[in-house]
């Protein structure tokens, strides 16, 4: 691993791993989805696909001293991009050529609910501006806090997957391809303001997490999920 920066959050120091940690890292991810109440809510990595992202890609640990707490990635696959994009654009095409996968956001259940997640997510939209690049995560559709984190920093809720019965996922977006499509947002948690204080915000639709034909129904009327609060995921109309 190469170190990057200590005190990088609070006082936990932030390491870009290599393909030398795969067992460290690999031990890591099973040990602490061993421990989730749903384990469906981390897809784990089969061994090439780690393997590959910790070689190709960019895969940040973030350590508190010698202790690995959390992991995040972008796996920069080209074809795997291309195909991301590409079931993106069949539920409402805009436009878009790659978009880089995600993956690997675990935080040790000791360290939860402290920022740590933000904080991983932050460098990922940091350096995919960098690249200038669109990325995406795919998240379980029943997990409140992994959409929450992708949704407060601006992802959009672009395309579902049934994988069967209980297992649907949902790809979030965020683009860094085209300077223009952040800006335009109105950010949900905003939004939930603005109505809460009597003004009436307009195409803004709640499903249930649930219900995946709606969700699908709306994404190809051209709305896209904008954030998500208990069992609901809010939808917008898109300009
Ligand atoms: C999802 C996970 C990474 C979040 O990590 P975390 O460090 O606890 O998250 P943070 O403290 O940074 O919080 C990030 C956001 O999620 C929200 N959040 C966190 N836990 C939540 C929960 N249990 N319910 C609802 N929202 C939650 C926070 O309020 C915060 O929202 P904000 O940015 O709008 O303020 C962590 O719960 C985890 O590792 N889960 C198991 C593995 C997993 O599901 N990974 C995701 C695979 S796609």
């Amino acid at each position: 691993m190469i170190r990057l920066k200590d005190n990088a959050y609070k006082s936990y120091s932030l390491c870009k791993m290599q393909e030398s940690d795969f067992v460290f890292v690999k031990t890591f991810l099973d040990t602490q989805r061993s421990k989730l109440e749903h384990i469906e809510f981390f897809y784990p990595y089969k061994d090439e696909e780690l393997r590959a992202v910790l070689t190709d890609g960019c895969f940040w640990g973030l350590f508190d001293n010698d202790r690995l707490i959390a992991t995040f990635a972008i796996d920069f696959d080209e074809e795997y991009a291309s195909t991301l994009a590409n079931l993106i654009n069949s539920f409402n095409d805009i436009g878009l050529k790659r978009a880089y996968e995600s993956s690997g956001l675990m935080v040790d259940e000791d360290y939860r609910g402290q920022g740590v997640a933000g904080f991983m997510m932050s460098l990922a939209c940091e350096e995919a501006q960098r690249r200038g690049i669109a990325i995406c995560g795919v998240v379980h559709t029943q997990n409140v806090a992994s959409m929450s984190t992708f949704f407060s920093r601006g992802f959009e809720m672009r395309a579902t997957w049934r994988m069967c019965e209980g297992y649907d996922f949902i790809y979030l977006l965020k683009r860094y391809d085209k300077s223009y499509f952040n800006n335009q947002n109105l950010s949900f948690k905003k939004v939930l303001q603005l109505e809460k204080n009597g003004v009436k915000i307009d195409n803004v639709i709640g499903v249930a997490n649930t219900h995946t034909q709606e969700h699908n129904d709306l994404l190809s009327a051209g709305y896209a999920g904008v954030g998500c609060q208990d069992t609901t995921i809010y939808f917008r109309k898109k300009e």
